[in-house]
């Protein structure tokens, strides 16, 4: 049974699964299968799953949220506290910095992420801001440090020389964001011990890496946080006047993937075939998606599924009749946001392995060898 909730759309009910890719066994990395996107919210157990470490186990009855730092009262919450405040449930988009790795050429080092490291779900919790206001953040607070319960020794150098937490900041205009979560529910239910349970951060219109899960400890800085994950990785290169400088991801850039015809998929010629996929972007609201079935020498303007609404992806369509000539097509998708961002031409080599939102190329085989006539 699929229900259908408020915006129209399938509900995560019982939709047939394919289950997820394994990218790495342990620490647990799977991907969603991007071809099955036939939903406007991803089913928690077709969720991707990003993970440094092992996932943690914590005890709801001896957890405590800690929220100290540069904070007028240091405070401390159980579980029952927390899911006793005032809740806000919002839909958000959650795409891994590194989704569609596999895309770059020549290839990079880290997961070879194709295109289901990115997932919608409605997320409940209390508004980060909200604790933050009981805490009372000192004046000269900058960023928020977030950390989670998960530890270990990182495999990419500069290695640490002990164990550490994942940890994230954000600045402190973000944080002090409604939208911005201290979430123990996904899609109306417990959050799963995968994603983050008992309770984990989510922080719409920002990479994945920023919704630090197994949430332990809040902690407010006067300087800016340069954790690993804030330097060595996830990070990018900005030029300052000539001189680059390393920061840390943030915002999601605007990106649309083809979720169907899937890579080197065969399609019938001179037949009707619906291309489908999704888009995004961080802080704004995705307005238009062009498709190109022939490597970007023309475009047409695809159909929105979903209405816009910010932090949420927009699922879209195209009616395609596809050409009598056998042969291969590449077929792209590009998309623009409000802010009247485009996907750009190419991926950013200042962003290395990471922010891979250029149009991805599909490439499919007109045959109509083995189909019925
Ligand atoms: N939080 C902790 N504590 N540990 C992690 O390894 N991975 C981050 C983020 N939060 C991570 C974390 C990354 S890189 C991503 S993309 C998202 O969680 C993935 O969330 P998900 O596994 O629920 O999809």
């Amino acid at each position: 049974m699929v229900e259908t909730n408020r915006h129209g759309m399938n509900r995560p009910g019982q939709p047939s699964s394919m289950g997820l890719v394994i990218r790495q066994k342990e620490p647990k990395n799977l991907e969603t299968h991007f071809g099955q996107v036939d939903w406007f919210l991803t089913p928690t157990e077709l969720f991707y799953i990003r993970s440094h470490f092992p996932t943690p186990s914590l005890d709801v009855a001896s957890y405590r949220l800690k929220i100290d730092g540069a904070v007028q009262n240091p405070l401390s919450f159980s579980y029952e506290e927390l899911r006793q405040m005032p809740s806000e449930t919002r839909v958000a988009t959650l795409e891994c910095a590194g989704n569609s790795r596999v895309f770059l050429v020549p290839q990079a080092d880290g997961a070879q992420w194709e295109l289901g490291a990115v997932g919608n779900a409605e997320w409940t919790g209390v508004p980060l801001a909200n604790l933050l206001e009981r805490a009372g953040l000192r004046e000269d607070v900058r960023e928020i440090v977030l950390e989670g319960a998960d530890r270990g020794t990182p495999k990419e150098p500069p290695i640490p020389p002990n164990p550490i937490s994942y940890a994230r900041s954000l600045p402190r205009d973000k944080a002090m964001r409604r939208e911005v979560l201290v979430a123990y529910q996904m899609n109306g239910h417990d959050l799963p011990q995968d994603h983050g349970y008992p309770v984990r951060a989510i922080v719409p219109g920002h990479y994945g890496m920023a919704s630090v899960k197994w949430l332990t400890r809040i902690r407010a800085v006067r300087e800016p946080f340069r954790g690993y994950w804030q330097t060595s990785d996830y990070g990018y290169w900005d030029d300052v006047e000539g001189v680059p400088i390393r920061r840390a991801l943030g915002e999601m850039q605007v990106k649309s993937e083809i979720a169907r015809p899937g890579v080197y998929e065969t399609i019938s010629p001179n037949a009707s075939y619906t291309i489908a996929g999704a888009a995004w972007s961080g802080e704004s609201e995705v307005t238009e998606i062009a498709v190109s079935t022939d490597g970007g020498k023309t475009w047409s303007p695809a159909e929105f599924i979903d209405p816009a609404q910010r932090h949420a992806w927009r699922r879209w369509k195209l009616d395609w009749l596809t050409p009598q000539k056998p042969g291969p097509y590449t077929l792209l998708a590009r998309a623009k946001d409000a802010n009247r961002c485009v996907q750009p031409d190419r991926h950013d080599p200042n962003y290395g392995s990471y922010v891979i939102n250029h149009p991805l190329p599909i490439e499919v085989l007109v045959d109509d060898r083995g189909s019925c006539s």
